[in-house]
């Protein structure tokens, strides 16, 4: 048998129409349109619409949609006492996967996984979603929980029920497009991980479950977090050393590089250049950033992307999606550990859209794995090993 294909790298597993990458020239579309175009024209429910039905939706299409979503931002009764009797110490990502997951309890017909079921599940966890990453934050805060208001938009709405007031219209906007960029990105590892756990017939719920547990990783959506730290420890450093924050970026990171550590936010397994949404949301988070008071935090960054380029951009590492969108959540004023759950806030819609695309046409998903281990070994007796 051949040898195995580490990482999967370049293997085509499955077949979808929802995006398309092209990781030489930096192109990413969502069902043949170019994410920048989205970015600046459409909103996160068209185009989570536009991901579940690969078509935009017309006028009545967008507002049946919008106010399906909006009916499901209370969560079913009984998952408010449940999230107050978690540790206030809990960290958002695990709360969010034990959360939806208990959210399969609320259905009275879980297992079902035909299409329009499937899609029911789908808009249900995408609705609820939100609500049950505020509501833990404000718990753990101490403070009353704020309940969803139906006539706002779902990037709205989420920011509403966060800091209790309503936002203006630049941080909605901006935070929708966070949203946008973060819907769908070809089969990555969580998008993967859901359409596995899927292909057995098993139920949305476990399988947005499971994605929910990949993403959290630092090597895929957790990185957004482990780029703030960075920026957080450059500064750290420069205030003991009695310096600027942006005199101790080149020796700090050229310090990790020679020590061969990962710089977070930089590379990527199918992107040879920047990613696009990397591209939009470096010259939006400057914006966010100018308007918030955060535009040293931009300019570091920028540095450390100057810094980059010149160490490791022959290697094809550059700016991922994560990079810069780690001063957009903080410029929002996100808490640190809210960012990968706004990662996953986004993605269920993409989780969803490959899972309906694989119960559309499914075949179990069962590779096989090289075995490399020795044969024909006697079994040795407790006594004697
Ligand atoms: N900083 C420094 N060197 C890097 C980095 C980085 N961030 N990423 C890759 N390299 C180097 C790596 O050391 C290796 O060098 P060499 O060939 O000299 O040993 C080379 O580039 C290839 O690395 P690899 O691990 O084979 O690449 P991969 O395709 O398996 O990894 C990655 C992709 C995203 C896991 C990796 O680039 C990484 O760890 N990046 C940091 C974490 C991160 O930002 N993740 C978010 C990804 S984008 C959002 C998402 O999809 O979740």
């Amino acid at each position: 048998m051949a040898l195995a294909v580490k990482g999967l790298e370049g293997i085509v597993a499955a077949e979808t129409k929802s995006s398309f990458i092209d990781g030489e020239k930096g192109i990413l579309e969502y069902v043949g349109i170019a994410i920048d175009d989205l970015a600046r024209n459409s909103t996160f429910e068209e185009t989570v619409f536009l991901l579940w039905n690969n078509r935009l939706p017309n006028k009545a299409e967008l507002d049946e949609f919008t106010g399906m979503l909006r009916d499901r931002y209370e969560l079913p009764p009984g998952m408010e006492q449940r999230l107050v009797a978690l540790p206030t110490s809990a960290q958002p990502m695990h709360v969010l996967r034990t959360m939806v997951s208990a959210l399969s309890m609320h259905d009275l017909e879980p297992n079902k996984v035909d299409l329009p079921s499937a899609r029911r599940k789908a808009l249900n966890i995408l609705g609820h979603v939100p609500t049950l990453i505020a509501y833990f934050d404000r718990y753990r805060r101490g403070l009353p929980l704020v309940h969803p208001r139906k006539d706002l938009s779902f990037a709205a709405n989420f920011l509403y029920m966060l800091n209790g007031k309503e936002p203006t219209p630049a941080m909605v906007r901006a935070f929708d497009i966070c949203m946008i960029l973060h819907a769908d990105h070809g089969l990555n590892n969580s998008t993967f991980t859901a359409r596995v756990i899927i292909s057995t017939l098993s139920d949305m719920y476990s399988a947005i479950t499971g994605a929910i547990g990949s993403l959290r990783g630092p090597l895929h959506g957790g990185a957004n977090e482990e780029v703030m730290e960075m920026l957080g420890e450059i500064e750290k450093l420069a205030k003991e050393q009695g310096k600027d924050a942006m005199e101790v970026i080149e020796p700090y990171i050229m310090d990790r590089l020679k020590r061969k550590e990962r710089i977070m936010g930089f590379g990527h397994r199918v992107y040879k250049t920047i990613d696009p949404r990397a591209t939009f949301l470096k010259t939006f988070s400057k914006q966010i950033a100018a308007d918030t008071g955060n535009l040293k935090l931009y300019e570091m960054s920028s540095k450390i992307e100057q810094i980059m380029a010149r160490e490791v951009g022959s290697k094809g590492i550059y700016p991922n999606v994560d990079f810069y969108s780690a001063t957009t959540y903080h410029s929002i004023g996100l808490k640190l550990d809210l960012f990968t759950p706004m990662f996953a806030m986004s993605r269920v819609s993409g989780w969803a859209a490959h899972c309906l695309e694989q119960l559309a046409d499914n075949r179990l998903f069962r590779p096989a794995a090289a075995y490399i281990g020795p044969h024909a070994v006697a079994y040795a007796p407790i006594e004697k090993r």
